[in-house]
This record gives structure tokens, sequence and C-alpha cells, in this order.
């Protein structure tokens, strides 16, 4: 750390890290850069809390405080008793340290965790606990030891709204990102003809209405040493409320998915900018007003018997885009590219897959239809 900055780090779905580096610059931090993971920059405090408070993408915000070579646990523990931690984490709130190895000659984690944890106890005086709600990473990689402080707590996709989840839910950050690289910058009316519990509507409907993500949710950086609460306070008052023209559109063949999604467009103060109803993507028109954007992550399967079942029911998403949905753009994410196909829609070559729950994920984009 020096004059206040350091490096704070976005992470993100690998895959995604080009979407979340443009969304930080869009969002003003100085001269981001995408790496494997997530995106870095320098800044201070101040840009680790709007950070959370404003990214869309990011999946949490780490503080890296230090950084250090390190071939042995004495070496480790010597030097980890010399990270400012005062400076960061209060003597009061209890702490717990989780740690990555990776090509070092340090490679168990839980000897490094033990050890780093002493340290901290010993040279600040905070407590220790398996429960503690304020993390330090370490992540040892050829040696070199980087120690961060997760100032995010809960995983940033949850909002704090969302109650109510489907079976198979799109976070939030990727649902933002897979919007963003669609062209979505609030200005066209979306529709999800698959919306289950409403993630896109609704991220839709509150990029929109220029809400901030973390809006309503608690932080762990509010837990430590370094936070300020008038400072907070005013960050997070100082969003432009935007008055959208165009209306956000949900659709799903199951009532309760329906159901789900009033219930969470209202938590999200988004109800007045949405609707939703309850039909089968076969009997979906195009709703009235100009065509924007429509965006759907359908079933994808992962049984056998379902392969006959999911090639009908794209080919019917594509059959009613391409003939109800004439001058409006497709983004449609699956894990399977002849399901894509299936939909006989004309999409673009796709970009990098997404590493998400064990599965590789496509964007597959179209130009506004004919
Ligand atoms: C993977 S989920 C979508 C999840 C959603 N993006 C979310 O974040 O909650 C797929 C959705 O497609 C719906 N679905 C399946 N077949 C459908 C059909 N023929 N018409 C409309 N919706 C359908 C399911 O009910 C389910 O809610």
């Amino acid at each position: 750390m020096s004059n206040g900055t350091f490096e704070i780090f976005l992470a993100t779905a690998p895959g995604l890290e080009a979407a979340l580096c443009a969304e930080a610059r869009n969002l003003g931090f100085a001269r981001p850069r995408a790496i494997s993971g997530g995106v870095s920059f320098v800044g201070g405090w101040p840009e680790v809390w709007r950070a959370n408070l404003a990214s869309r993408g990011a999946a949490r915000v780490l503080a890296r405080i230090d950084s250090f070579r390190t071939v042995h646990l004495s070496q480790l523990d010597k030097r980890s008793r010399r990270v400012p931690w005062a400076g960061v984490l209060r003597t009061d709130v209890p702490f717990r340290v989780e740690t990555t190895c990776k090509a070092s000659r340090i490679y168990h984690s839980g000897a490094a965790s033990e050890r780093i944890a002493r340290a901290i106890r010993e040279e600040l005086g905070a407590p220790m606990s398996d429960e503690a709600d304020v993390v330090i990473k370490a992540r040892i990689e050829r040696d070199i030891c980087t120690i961060a402080v997760d100032t995010s707590g809960e995983p940033l996709h949850k909002r704090g709204f969302k109650e109510e989840v489907a079976k198979a839910p799109m976070r939030e950050t990727l649902a933002a990102m897979f919007l963003r690289e669609c062209g979505y910058d609030g200005n066209e009316p979306v529709v999800d003809p698959m919306c289950g519990s409403g993630t896109f509507v609704i991220e839709a409907a509150e990029i929109a209405a220029g809400l901030l993500p973390g809006r309503e949710r608690r932080f762990a950086f509010e837990k430590l040493a370094t936070f300020n609460e008038v400072a907070w306070q005013k960050l997070r008052g100082a969003a432009t409320p935007a008055k959208p023209i165009h209306r956000f559109y949900g659709s799903d063949r199951d009532a309760g998915a329906i159901r789900m999604s009033r219930a969470n467009a209202a938590r999200a103060s988004i109800a007045e900018l949405t609707e939703f109803s309850n039909t089968p993507v076969a009997e979906l028109s195009a709703p009235p007003g100009p065509p924007g954007l429509v965006i759907a992550n359908p079933p994808y399967g992962d049984r056998i018997g379902d392969r006959k079942r999911l090639s009908a029911l794209y080919r019917a998403f594509g059959h009613t885009l391409l003939t109800r949905f004439s001058g409006w753009r497709v983004g449609l994410i699956t894990s399977d590219v002849n399901l894509a196909r299936a939909t006989g829609l004309p999409f673009l070559p796709p970009s990098q897959p997404v590493l998400h729950g064990g599965l590789r994920i496509t964007l597959y984009k179209t130009e506004p239809l004919i």
C-alpha cells in the first residue's frame, strides 16, 4: 500500500473479464485491466466502496493490501506480522483466513492459514472465528503471497432483494454482464420469454432506472477499520435515478415462476416498469412499441432423455422470434451449441464461453431480426 492506494481486484466468472473491464471503465475507475478471473485497478477505500455499490458484474471486490515472496512457513509467519493489519482490521471484529496455494514451495493451505491467523491474533489482538464475516484471502502462487481482504462478504450477485429463486436462476452478476454484451444500456425494452425468477428483466429495469445494485445490502467493508459511515452514506445517496420510457417484460409457462418474478420485482422497487405473464414461448407475441432485446437462458438439460424435448423447445423459441419479433435482437445463453442451432436463429459467431457452475455457457447473439 502506498499513499492510501492499493490494488483492487474485481472477481468474475472466467470468460467475463473483458465485459467487466468495460463496466469498470464506464464506472470511472482508473485504468482497469482485465486479467485472468477478474479486473484489477489501483485505488483507495472510497473506490472499494463504490465498486461494491455500483458494479453489476463483479462477483466480489478484494482489496490487495500486501504482497511478498515466501518459501517456507516460518518465513510466512514472520512476514505476515509486518502486514499493516492495524490500518485495516478492527481489534473488536472477528476475522478468518482462507489460503490457496499454487505452484509454490508452501503447499499446505491449512498450515499457511494458521500461520497468518496467528500473526494477526498476536500482533493485533483481533479475535479469530470460523464464522467471521471478515475474511482475509491469502493466495500463494509461485512463492508470492498476496494478502487480500474480501470487502464484499456475501457474494455480490446477492443484491438483497431476491427472496424467491427459481430452479436454475441466472446469477444477477452474470445476467448484467450478458445484457451488457448484448449492447443493452438501459435505452430499449427487454423481453425474457423464459424468465424464471425474473433476473434478466429485473436487472434490465434497474439499469434503465439508474438504481445501484448494492443500494440496500450490507458489505464486509462496513466492519473494517477503514470504514467511514458518513462518506459511505454520501456515496450511496449519489445515484442519479432516471425515469425509463421503456418497459421490461418476462414470461414463463410456469405460474410459480411468474408469481416469484412479480414478488422479486416489487422488492426491487421496479414493479411498475415490468410486466410478467404466464405464457408458453410458443404463444408469445412482441409487446407494443419499438423493438429492443430478447434475452433468455432456456433450460439446458443434463439428462440424455431431455435432448428431444429441449430441441423442440428451442425450435419453438426460434419460431416465435423469427415470426413475431421482427426488428428485435436476440441473446440466447446455453451450454449446448446444437440446442442453439435448433432455434434456426441467425447467430453471429459467439464469443468465449463462460465457466459457471461447472458448465461452459455461451452467449449467442443476433443482429436485429428481419
Ligand atoms: C433456466 S430457467 C431460467 C432462469 C431465469 N433466467 C432466472 O434467472 O431465474 C428456464 C425457464 O424456462 C421456463 N420454460 C421451460 N419451457 C418453457 C416454455 N415452453 N415456455 C416458457 N417458459 C418455459 C422454465 O419454467 C424455467 O423457468
